[in-house]
């Protein structure tokens, strides 16, 4: 395949909807000069209320069509929900590289004095095996508490478009992991949901300072890096964002697109 590369080969990133942006920011930080399609699922999200065979169908079927259409050098499956579901099954079917996101439980451990982590997450998300073998290699001896948070995910996404976050949906992922047995001595928060990083601040301020917050951005970053090491790139159209949904309501994130270098939005 990188024989044929072309510079301007796009590295796609695909999310249900903004939550991937929290991953090209740190994508813009290694690779600049990287071409970027940013695919959006919004005729899909939230994917994290549906069902496994829901959510495997969809990403599998759309990521085939837009590597069809668009040769990118590489996949990110930006999202928690759609990699810890339909990662395997992707990377049958693509010939292309596949990098996916998977609940940041590792550092989260390492980290972690009280040893007491707690993991915010779809509910898609926090119910996979994916993450029961993440928590028995990384936090062995340590407690894991899980919360389901989809109000998040619509704060993200209402943040972007220029909304106001509700405090009460910050309160209350807050709460769904404090009120846990022994959730008063969590230190580490997992945002193992893309959508998450893009509200940092607010959760910041509803944990508290003694609560370290962690996502897997960085590293997902570094091994886009890494993959696509000594090949060569050039950003000679703008960089775009695609949509499943409607035009017109993709429009109410064109300022944030702006924020990340991405100046074109089109229908899929
Ligand atoms: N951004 C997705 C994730 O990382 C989830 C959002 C959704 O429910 O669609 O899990």
């Amino acid at each position: 395949m990188e024989f044929n590369l072309s510079p301007e080969s796009p590295i796609l990133l695909f999310d249900s909807g903004v939550g991937g942006l929290s991953v090209l920011g740190e994508l813009r930080k290694v690779l600049p000069q990287a071409p970027v399609i940013y695919a959006s699922d919004q005729a899909g999200l939230p994917y994290g209320t549906k069902t496994e065979a829901q959510i495997a169908a969809r990403v599998s079927g759309l990521l085939g069509r837009m590597s069809e259409r668009y040769r990118p050098r590489l996949v990110c499956i930006a999202c928690n929900t759609a990699s810890t579901i339909a990662l395997g099954m992707v990377r049958e079917v693509l010939e292309v590289p596949i990098v996916g996101t998977v609940p940041a439980i590792k550092p989260a451990a390492a980290l972690s004095k009280s040893g007491v982590i707690g993991l915010l997450g779809t509910d898609a998300t926090i119910r996979q095996a994916y993450v029961d073998n993440l928590e028995r290699e990384f936090a062995n001896g340590k407690l894991l508490l899980r919360h389901a948070a989809p109000g998040l995910v619509e704060a993200a996404e209402m943040k972007l478009r220029g909304g106001v976050v509700d405090q009460g949906v910050i309160a209350s992922a807050v709460s769904g992991l404090r009120q846990q047995a022994q959730g008063e001595a969590i230190d580490t928060v997992v945002l193992a949901c893309t959508h998450f990083p893009l509200l940092r601040d607010e959760l910041e301020a509803g944990f508290g300072s003694d609560v370290t917050l962690i996502d897997g951005a960085e590293g997902i970053a570094n091994r886009i890096a890494d993959l696509t090491a000594g090949q060569e790139f050039s950003r000679s159209v703008p960089d775009m964002a695609i949509t499943t949904g409607a035009l017109a309501e993709f429009e109410g994130l064109r300022a944030a697109f702006s924020q990340y270098g991405i100046d074109a939005l089109d229908r899929f």
